[in-house]
């Protein structure tokens, strides 16, 4: 693979590979160096987890970084996605990551054979969030087989629910789905079940934050700071309390406190929440390593 930019695309054991490789960097084993390599980092949308921990990544692979800033970019002149990248891959850019509020801009690239790792496309698909769960869960369980896993929140405009419930499936995890109805995405292959009914037998309750930048008149529901929106559909401490002891909680962050998680269950024993940032840094390393030694092999 010399991009990775959907869930879709990859097998099981395309990433048992990737997450097997993210548990070698983290206990240490760094056994490549990529110096002399440069990576762009190209974030057409808000970004802190993203952005910074491929930064990171690239850094503990020895990579130098070019700065872009699509705020200060020809972009603002109307150049278009195509003509940034190629411009960048004539400099000297040898991968590139990008963020984009359009779902599958990277289509627009197809032509170009360019190490291309999706930080994120709009509603679409959000594959180093995905993956950087899946190593976070099988770390904790070493296991996907028979989990069961509830995806909570505003499940309509999240590109994260989008590529872990076909992963997590086809990993052979029983996937649910609890949201408000006007969030529910009736594309998925999941069931939808009150929070209330599944809370004492799931291994994994994994939280969304509700998306108010994808809302439209059609679905937007006015949740800041609404106490009967965490009481209906986040994780309260009381529900935490009836949580199985050895079950996770897991958000992909920035999380709402007080709205879809009660503030002091964030950091409790049983969150994940910080580890998933931590393992982060990791699985982008190993995308990254995957992407230029795919590149490596077909330039040979
Ligand atoms: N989880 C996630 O994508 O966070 P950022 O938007 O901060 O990158």
């Amino acid at each position: 693979m010399s991009r990775i930019v959907s869930m879709k695309d990859l097998s099981n054991d395309q990433i048992m590979t990737l997450i097997r490789r993210a548990l070698q960097f983290k206990q240490g084993e760094l056994d490549v160096d990529y110096k002399g390599m440069t990576a762009c980092n190209l974030f057409f949308e808000n970004s802190t987890r993203t952005k910074s921990s491929f930064h990171m990544a690239e850094m503990k692979l020895g990579m130098n970084i070019l700065p872009f800033e699509v705020s200060t970019s020809s972009v603002n002149k109307g150049e278009t996605l195509y003509d940034t990248i190629q411009t960048l891959n004539y400099i000297g850019v040898d991968l590139f990551v990008i963020r984009h509020p359009e779902v599958e801009y990277y289509n627009a690239l197809d032509t170009m054979n360019v190490p291309l790792l999706n930080g994120g496309d709009g509603t679409g698909q959000h594959p180093s969030q995905s993956l950087l769960d899946l190593m976070t869960i099988y770390d904790e369980f070493k296991r996907f087989e028979g989990l069961k896993v509830l995806i909570c929140g505003d499940i309509l405009h999240s590109r994260v629910a989008r590529s872990n419930v076909s992963a997590l499936t086809a990993l052979g995890a029983e996937v649910i789905c609890a949201a408000k109805d006007k969030w529910i995405d009736s594309s998925l292959d999941v069931p939808y079940e009150p929070i209330d009914d599944v809370i004492e037998e799931v291994d994994v309750i994994m939280l969304l934050r509700v998306q108010l930048e994808r809302h439209d008149e059609s679905n937007s529901v006015d949740i800041q700071g609404d106490q009967s929106y965490l009481e209906s559909f986040g994780l309260t401490t009381e529900r935490y309390k009836k949580m199985k002891k050895n079950a996770i909680i897991m958000h992909p962050a920035p999380f709402n406190r007080g709205v879809e998680i009660a503030s002091e269950v964030v950091e409790m024993e049983q969150s994940r929440i910080f580890t998933q940032m931590e393992n982060g840094v990791y699985m982008r390393m190993a995308m990254i390593d995957e992407v230029l030694k795919q590149k490596e092999r077909e330039s040979k």
